[in-house]
């Protein structure tokens, strides 16, 4: 390989995606430990695939990465995310990444309106338990777009 070959080559790595692979293992000990209290994955044909059946405080995550942000019908958002919905946010690995630690510093960044509010806390969570989330998530219901 010429000089000129492998500095290509080096850039291609280093443009590589952002985040590393989330690993869904890690994934579903995080959402155990962090998200059931208030979410649960369920899917459209009534089966519980994580967290209980009857939980409401947040929205069904089934099928959430490619999914409209603030669209699963009959929950009651706030409406900063139904706003970042209808102005085209689609949640994939980066945004949720963003998303999950800084709901509401998020929502104002997108939105641009300073007065954004998410109605989900911050959750304490690093940028590789969120890559593992999204792995997790991803694997009870694999991303359509
Ligand atoms: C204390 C309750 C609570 C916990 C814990 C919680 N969430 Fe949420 N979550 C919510 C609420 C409420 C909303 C709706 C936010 C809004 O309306 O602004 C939400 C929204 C979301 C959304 C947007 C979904 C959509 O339909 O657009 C994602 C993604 C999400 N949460 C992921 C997580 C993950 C992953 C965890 C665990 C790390 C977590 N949440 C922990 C309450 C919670």
């Amino acid at each position: 390989m010429n000089l000129r070959a492998s500095v290509v080559a080096l850039a291609a790595l280093v443009a590589a995606p952002a985040f590393a692979e989330g690993d869904p293992a890690s994934g579903e000990a995080v959402f155990g430990r962090v998200c059931v209290q208030c979410h649960h994955v369920v899917n459209d044909a009534g089966d519980v695939l994580a967290g209980r059946a009857n939980v409401r405080t947040g929205p069904n995550l089934y099928g959430v990465v490619g999914r409209v942000a603030g669209s699963v019908e009959g929950f009651r958002y706030g409406p900063s995310i139904v706003q970042a919905g209808e102005a085209g946010l689609v949640w994939s690995e980066e945004t949720l990444v963003q998303y999950i630690p800084a709901a509401t510093d998020f929502l104002k960044e997108y939105t641009g309106n300073a007065r954004a509010r998410g109605n989900m806390a911050n959750q304490r969570v690093t940028p590789e338990e969120a890559a593992d989330l999204v792995a997790y998530l991803t694997s009870l219901a694999p991303a359509t777009n």
